[in-house]
């Protein structure tokens, strides 16, 4: 058995427990017929059938993509919710959840340092960085947004549909922002947003937070941190000085997107917003004549972009945080602690073997390197026979284009044909990759004997 099924007899438990929650309520004839329990058997079990066209995401043995299963709680407590089936737009329509997701929002915020803030759940990273950049746009109209050439494209793509200008930074040898490009561009004039990303998602390249605030001072640009990846690793205690410093300047930032469907154990529709500071709360102002009837609080709609959202993604983070709080030491910081060890023990096989060709060092726990070659095309080549090889050993892994300005610091002999090239890519996001990596090593072994052939 690979998927946990010995959680689910407490959904039913909890399912009762809820229902007697409206016990004053004239019953409801909720059976299901005999006909129609078959009809959705015969339905439910071809979903299951379709769904194994997947490549197995919960298993260690997926190392590929950022895939990363929602801890059980959070599956629970998402189903046990879809009974209400609440919507986070108005206090009308998800009471319980939206408390639930002010105060899920809060610990996160508390995890940067900030006792006060503005902020919300949404879609996931790219909604989220279309909230920050909207603020930013509104702040500082027509000024433009600077992002690392190592940003997640959806930035450029979000200028473009917010009408704000848009350029890139130049990266150093590990894939993080580098300053002189970014003062050479400041320089110039017109910069309002610098978008500094912890955890890039290509290589979980941690770009200088510090020093960006230090240009900040001088040049009074907004700072927003995409945080989508590695805001999580905030608490963890193995991470370079370097990295520790980035990370402890995330309450001086000005917006913050985390994405808890990526490291907080959350389904997919789990993004989060947060600015540092609440005034923003005036640029969302909105009146709506349907919805924010019943009560004076806040209603989360009126601080979003985004209507109706899943109530259930407020419930399912609350249950998880409240399993596994937001501390440094924690369970949670521990496991996620184990990713980075796990990425750092695979670079470590990888860069002392002379058939590979190891990249840099992971700040957090994404791995990438490629099959040694003569030149830049061999080696994309190869790294695609790479993949297929390793997938037919029931190891599954990621490809990613890297540029040659990043990649030729660390393969001096290679011959750049191209500039571009096609890389393996692990994201070693599961704690249990620490008792898998060797295993995993294996197989990369054992392909790596057959690729010159
Ligand atoms: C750094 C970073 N920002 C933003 C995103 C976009 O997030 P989402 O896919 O949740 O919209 C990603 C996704 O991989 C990411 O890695």
């Amino acid at each position: 058995m690979t998927l946990d099924l010995d959680t689910l007899p407490l959904l039913a438990d909890a399912a009762s427990r809820l229902d007697s929650g409206f016990a004053d309520l004239p019953a409801l004839n909720a059976e299901v017929s005999e006909a129609d329990m078959q009809a959705m058997r015969r339905v439910l079990m071809d979903v299951a059938d379709r769904l194994k066209d997947n490549y197995p995401y919960q298993h260690p043995l997926y190392a590929g993509q950022m895939l990363k299963p929602p801890h059980p709680i959070a599956r629970l407590a998402y189903a046990l919710s879809l009974w209400i089936n609440p919507n986070n737009h108005a206090l009308d329509g998800g009471r319980a959840s939206s408390q639930m997701e002010k105060e899920a929002v809060a610990s996160i915020a508390a995890m940067f340092g900030w006792n006060t803030h503005l902020g919300h759940l949404c879609g996931g990273g790219t909604m989220a960085n279309l909230e920050a950049l909207w603020v930013s746009g509104r702040l500082k109209p027509g000024q433009t947004i600077l992002a690392s050439e190592q940003a997640h494209y959806t930035h450029e793509r979000i200028s473009s549909v917010l009408g704000l200008p848009f350029a890139s930074v130049p990266c150093d040898a590990r894939g993080r922002m580098d300053m002189h490009a970014l003062a050479e561009k400041l320089s110039r004039g017109g910069v309002g947003t610098v978008v500094a990303t912890l955890g890039t998602t290509a290589l979980g390249a941690i770009d200088p937070l510090p020093a960006i605030l230090d240009l900040q001072r001088q040049y009074g640009f907004r700072v927003h941190v995409d945080a989508a990846y590695g805001g999580y690793y905030s608490l963890v205690n193995n991470l370079t000085s370097e990295t520790r410093m980035a990370f402890d300047a995330l309450s001086s930032a000005d917006s913050i997107s985390i994405d808890p469907h990526k490291h907080g154990l959350q389904p997919y529709g789990c993004g989060c917003i947060l600015f540092k500071d609440p005034r923003v709360a005036g640029l969302y102002k909105h009146d709506s004549p349907y919805t924010y009837f019943s009560s004076a609080d806040l209603h989360l709609g009126e601080i979003s972009l985004e209507c109706s959202r899943a109530g259930a993604s407020a419930v399912a983070l609350w249950a998880t945080q409240r399993l596994l709080p937001l501390t440094p030491g924690g369970a949670f910081a521990t496991d996620l602690g184990r990713c980075r060890q796990a990425a750092l023990t695979l670079y470590e096989h990888l860069r002392n073997d002379p058939r590979l060709l190891a990249a840099m060092e992971p700040e957090l726990d994404i791995v990438v390197w490629a099959p040694g070659g003569h030149s830049a095309s061999e080696i994309s080549h190869r790294s695609r026979t790479f993949f297929e090889r390793a997938a037919a050993h029931s190891l599954h892994l990621a490809l990613a284009t890297l540029p040659r300005s990043i990649l030729s610091h660390y393969w001096p002999n290679v011959e750049w044909d191209q500039d571009q090239v096609a890389c393996l890519r692990s994201c070693l996001m599961k704690p249990e990759h620490i008792y898998w990596v060797d295993r995993i090593w294996a197989v990369l072994d054992e392909v790596a004997g057959t690729i010159d052939s």
